[in-house]
């Protein structure tokens, strides 16, 4: 069957054994067969700066915009780093944001996720994220915000294996998917 949906994920953390990394692997393998998720890195995308924002932007940064801008969802996993999201992701959504007016997340269905070795699952990070995408104006699943405590007992060779927290992370992409129906119809 062709694919119909196309799902782009981030992953705000650059580490080979990401936990977040490894939760978007598991939702791709999860998705109905007509569901795709991309993984898009984001290792090449340079700091931000609005003297680099003109006509011209960065490769990296028109790669991305234009991963968005294709996608029909985006989800989002961030690591938690000094109860704020990472630098890295909230960098690559700076970029994403404009330009201004214009960013190609505003009006995207868009599911976000945090993760932690801390009982807290990153809950700080993920209401900071979704600050952020409130003010690019993303469209956000109305869901139980998806917060996975004590992460690392629950990856197993680059994925999640914890079935409550599997069935509850893809409860929101069920909310995702119908989020991009509903939009289509
Ligand atoms: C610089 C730094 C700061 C961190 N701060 C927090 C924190 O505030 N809260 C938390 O729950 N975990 C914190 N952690 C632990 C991360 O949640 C943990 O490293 C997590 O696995 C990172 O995600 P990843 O596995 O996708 O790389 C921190 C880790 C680093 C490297």
């Amino acid at each position: 069957m062709a694919v119909a949906v196309n799902i782009l994920g981030l992953s705000g953390s650059l580490r080979r054994d990401s936990a977040h990394s490894a939760v978007l692997r598991t939702v791709a393998e999860q998705l109905p067969v007509n569901v795709a998720l991309t993984l898009h890195e984001l290792h090449e995308v340079p700091p931000y700066n609005e003297d680099l924002d003109g006509d011209m932007p960065p490769a990296a940064v028109l790669a991305l915009r234009e991963a968005v801008r294709h996608a029909d969802a985006v989800l989002i996993g961030s690591p938690e780093y000094n109860h704020g999201m990472s630098g890295v992701l909230k960098n690559a959504l700076d970029w994403i944001s404009r330009p201004h007016g214009k960013s190609s997340l505003t009006g995207k269905p868009v599911l976000t996720f945090t993760a932690s070795p801390a009982f807290t699952g990153g809950v700080r990070a993920h209401q900071q994220l979704n600050e952020t995408l409130n003010a690019i104006q993303a469209i956000q699943v109305v869901y139980p915000q998806i917060v996975i405590g004590s992460v690392a007992g629950k990856i197993k060779d680059g994925r999640l294996v914890d079935e409550a927290a599997i069935a509850f992370l893809m409860g929101g992409v069920r909310r995702l998917l119908q989020l991009v129906e509903n939009r289509s119809a």
